[in-house]
């Protein structure tokens, strides 16, 4: 255990400088343990693995294997910006999974949430094995534990493990960033260069939109969680609002209202606006938006995503209502 543990003399990453000095001293650690290996990691464009690849990328090139599994339920533009930026800008060995049909034919009908976050996390660490089986002389396995993962403080469940892969495919771990805190591996992302949509990116579940499409998930309604939380993420960016509200996103239930569009009656989904700030998620308060822009969202939200008639705000702190919906 004593190798988990933040060496007391480290100091806090909060400058350019010192990430740039954890930088160096790092790319000297990892080309001493990786040498001419090849290095596997699955990337899903959160903070966490985005650093890990972007230092692995500095540290040895392209005997680092990106991995990218498109399960579907990611937000819009999340997988494009992922291959825009790795394999595009950053020159990565990317191997891009589209797993979206594997991942929803497996979800059809399939209300209960633990068992939608199982199936999601099972499907995964299959997607990934096939990929890993793939690949020829693997012998490393990156991830990015930080060390909030480490000390499971809270119920932050943000970060994506790999662990659960079989026994014959068991490779040595590279975690570079496994004593740093969130805040330090936005500083030390945005020294490697990332994308500040990319470094300051809200906190978002693994099971992704899976969780906010509520009960079994269809297509259109996921399509509608997608549409109706990229109309708020753009709103709330215009708003000056992005950096100032912990978690915001929306939510569709699997339930109709009555309504009326274009002068005739709908019977459509309502989209559920929640916003909240924290410091650790265990308890959360309802972020105060302005009225008028909650109507402008609405307004944008019911005439340019398609089964929708309805808004609504979730005004419930946690306790007692959690972060999510599921
Ligand atoms: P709740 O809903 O429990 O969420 O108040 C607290 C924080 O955890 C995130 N969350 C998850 N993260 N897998 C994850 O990786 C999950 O299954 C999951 N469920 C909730 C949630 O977004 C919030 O930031």
């Amino acid at each position: 255990m004593s190798n988990n543990i933040r060496p007391e003399t480290m100091e806090r990453i909060t400058t350019p400088e010192l990430a740039k000095a954890f930088i160096d001293e790092k790319l000297v650690e990892l080309r001493e343990q990786i040498g001419d290996k090849k290095v596997l990691l699955a990337l899903s464009g959160g903070v966490d693995s985005s650093v890990v690849a972007a230092l692995l990328i500095k540290a040895v090139g392209k005997q680092l294997v990106c991995v990218h599994v498109n399960h579907g339920l990611l937000r819009k533009g999340e997988p494009e910006q992922v291959v825009k930026v790795f394999r595009d800008e950053m020159d990565a060995n990317l191997v891009y999974v589209d797993a979206v049909d594997r991942f929803l034919d497996k979800l059809v009908g399939i209300a209960e949430p633990e068992k939608k976050r199982k199936i999601i996390g099972a499907e995964f660490i299959r997607v990934f094995e096939e990929e890993a089986r793939k690949q020829e002389g693997i012998e490393f396995l990156a991830q990015g534990t930080i060390y909030p993962d480490i000390l499971e403080s809270g119920p932050v469940k943000a970060h994506h493990n790999v662990g659960g892969l079989p026994e014959d495919l068991q490779f040595e771990l590279v975690e570079p960033l496994k004593f740093l805190f969130k805040d330090e591996v936005r500083v030390v992302g945005d020294a490697l260069g990332l994308p500040a949509n990319m470094v300051y990116r809200q906190p978002f579940p693994g099971p992704g939109l899976g969780v906010r499409c509520i009960g079994a998930i269809t297509r259109d309604r996921l399509e509608a969680v997608r549409e109706s939380d990229a109309i708020l993420r753009e709103e709330f960016a215009k708003n000056g609002l992005e950096g100032k509200v912990w978690q915001y996103f929306t939510i569709v239930p699997d339930f109709k209202s009555t309504g009326v569009k274009n002068d005739k009656r709908s019977y459509e989904w309502p989209v559920i606006i929640r916003a909240v700030n924290t410091r650790d998620a265990m308890i959360a308060t309802v972020e105060d938006i302005p009225f008028s822009l909650l109507q402008h969202i609405t307004s944008r939200i019911t005439s340019e995503v398609a089964g929708v008639n309805r808004v609504l705000y979730d005004l419930t702190p946690k306790p007692t209502g959690t972060i999510e919906w599921e």
